[in-house]
């Protein structure tokens, strides 16, 4: 085959890849089609790269293979391993994986004499490319391992917040700039040191920017670093001349910036703030407020005969029912009281767990039906008009602090209003915080019982009194 049908086969793939990505997207928007969803993104991912690897341009197949086998068995081996409570982990740590590759094919694109050889206009127009793709892919890797670090709870989750940090990171971007300025003007390969220059500085703003984030905004922070490490894909795409990579990158980018502004809008939260490194965040002034009430506890067997008494019952699930896989046996008793003729109903906050849809995907594995899974903003009206609400893990989404104690870091985020429940039962396994690393209000309210212990070894207890 010549090379002008190879060139045409490997467009005719990439078009039909770009158009598998855009129907993945499409598909992960909805938990009906997202399995879907995720099966056109493997087709497309696998055309894209056998389109790639079989390119006139591309040689040491052997090498290519070899490699593409190795990370393969080792994707499949840390898949298979990882627990659902530690899918975040996994995410940040694949998106610092993008940010270094963006920074090593800089890297490789500027020292390739290939690129020496471009019109003038044309190199500097590469250059330029190089210097962006190696900043956003170096602000991605560091970024993206202390959100790795702060999800895996080796970092401390309160924002790192020093006097001026706002004015250091401004200084540092011109300082980039003019780094920049430097790069495209020096000649051969002299640029160099300008290009190791701006990678470190650039590995700081990305270490600062996410340090300075709270615990409870870190759903963001995951979701911005996702749209960073597309744009850095695309960036490398540029600098490859690579189509597809450039289209992927984009999608990648543009999906998780729409995702970070929703997520934003549904914290409450100004997303320039969030990007910026909590930039112009007024919240958390003053001492926190002092808990009021007395925190009283129940046994299983009583929260059994509230539920027998209770005509309707709202689940808020968070994440604690994920850490003790209590999806399965919270389903049986919902089942068991939707038969004793019960409404029974899920509340699922938009950042509940630790992933977006966190709770949605666990509750799908289970089997509870779509339709008893309702969101945030379409519960909170029934909920003083409901009788009992059990709180099954959850801490940080129920908290009534986030409406009315202006100290709290998660002021102003909008939670599941359990409280105004008749009864509310709040099963965990101690007082602890959750990961805002705040006291919460809920479990002193006089309305509030606690039922301690593992959330799933509970509703199996409650589920035995049920059925005596
Ligand atoms: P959290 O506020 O983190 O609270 C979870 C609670 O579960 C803890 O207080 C813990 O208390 C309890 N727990 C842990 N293991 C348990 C077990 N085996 N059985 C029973 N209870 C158990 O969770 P949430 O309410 O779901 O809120 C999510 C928080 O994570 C928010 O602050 C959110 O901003 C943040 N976050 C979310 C995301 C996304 S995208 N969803 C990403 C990063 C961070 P005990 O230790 O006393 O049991």
């Amino acid at each position: 085959m010549d090379s002008i049908n190879l060139n045409g086969i490997q467009i005719a793939a990439y078009v039909f890849a770009s158009i598998l990505f855009i129907l993945s997207l499409g598909g992960l928007s909805s938990q009906e089609s997202a399995k879907r969803g995720v099966f056109y993104g493997i087709i497309g991912m696998a055309l894209a790269i056998l389109a790639t690897v079989a390119g006139k341009e591309v040689h040491g197949h052997i090498y290519i293979l070899a490699a593409i086998a190795i990370a393969s068995v080792i994707g499949i081996l840390l898949a298979r391993k990882v627990e659902m409570t530690s899918m975040p982990q996994l995410v940040a740590i694949l998106h610092s994986f993008v940010g270094l590759a963006a920074v090593l094919v800089g890297f490789g694109s500027y020292l390739d004499p290939k690129t020496a050889k471009l019109e003038s206009t044309e190199h500097t127009i590469h250059l330029v490319e190089v210097f962006i793709g190696v900043f956003i892919g170096a602000i991605t890797f560091t970024g993206s391992i202390v959100a790795w670090g702060k999800l895996e709870g080796k970092i401390m989750s309160k924002p790192l917040l020093y006097p001026g940090r706002h004015i250091v990171n401004i200084v540092l971007l011109v300082a980039c700039i003019v780094l920049g300025v430097f790069f495209t003007m020096a000649g051969g390969t002299d640029g160099m040191m300008f290009l190791y220059a701006m990678t470190g500085i650039a590995c700081f703003i990305g270490i600062m920017l996410v340090m300075a984030i709270g615990g409870a905004d870190m759903p963001v922070v995951v979701s911005m670093l996702n749209s960073y490490s597309g744009w850095a894909a695309s960036a490398a795409g540029f600098m490859l001349g690579n189509d597809l990579l450039i289209v992927t990158g984009a999608l990648v980018g543009s999906s998780g910036a729409i995702l970070s502004i929703i997520m934003c809008e549904a914290m409450n939260r100004s997303f320039f703030s969030v990007i910026l490194g909590g930039f112009g965040d007024v919240s958390s002034a003053g001492p926190a407020v002092a808990m009021e009430g007395e925190v009283t506890a129940l046994n299983h067997e009583e929260v059994a005969d509230l539920l027998k008494e209770a005509k309707s019952v709202v689940i808020v699930p968070g994440y604690g029912m994920a850490v003790a896989k209590a999806q399965y046996p919270i389903f049986d008793m919902v089942q068991t009281l939707r038969k004793a003729g019960k409404k029974v109903r899920f509340a699922i906050h938009p950042v509940a767990g630790r992933l977006p849809g966190h709770m949605n995907v666990l509750l799908a594995e289970a089997n509870v039906p779509y339709d008893i899974v309702l969101e945030m903003d379409e519960i909170n009206e029934d909920l003083p008009e409901t009788d009992v609400v059990m709180v099954i893990g959850a801490n940080d989404v129920v908290n009534p602090g986030a409406q009315d104690d202006p100290s709290s870091p998660i002021f102003g985020m909008p939670v599941i209003e359990a409280w105004k429940a008749e009864k509310v039962i709040v099963m965990k396994r101690s007082m602890s915080v959750g990961y805002a690393g705040v006291e919460n209000p809920l479990f002193y309210k006089p309305n509030t019982e606690m039922l301690y212990g593992d959330a799933k070894v509970s509703v199996e207890k409650i589920m035995s009194f049920l059925k005596a």
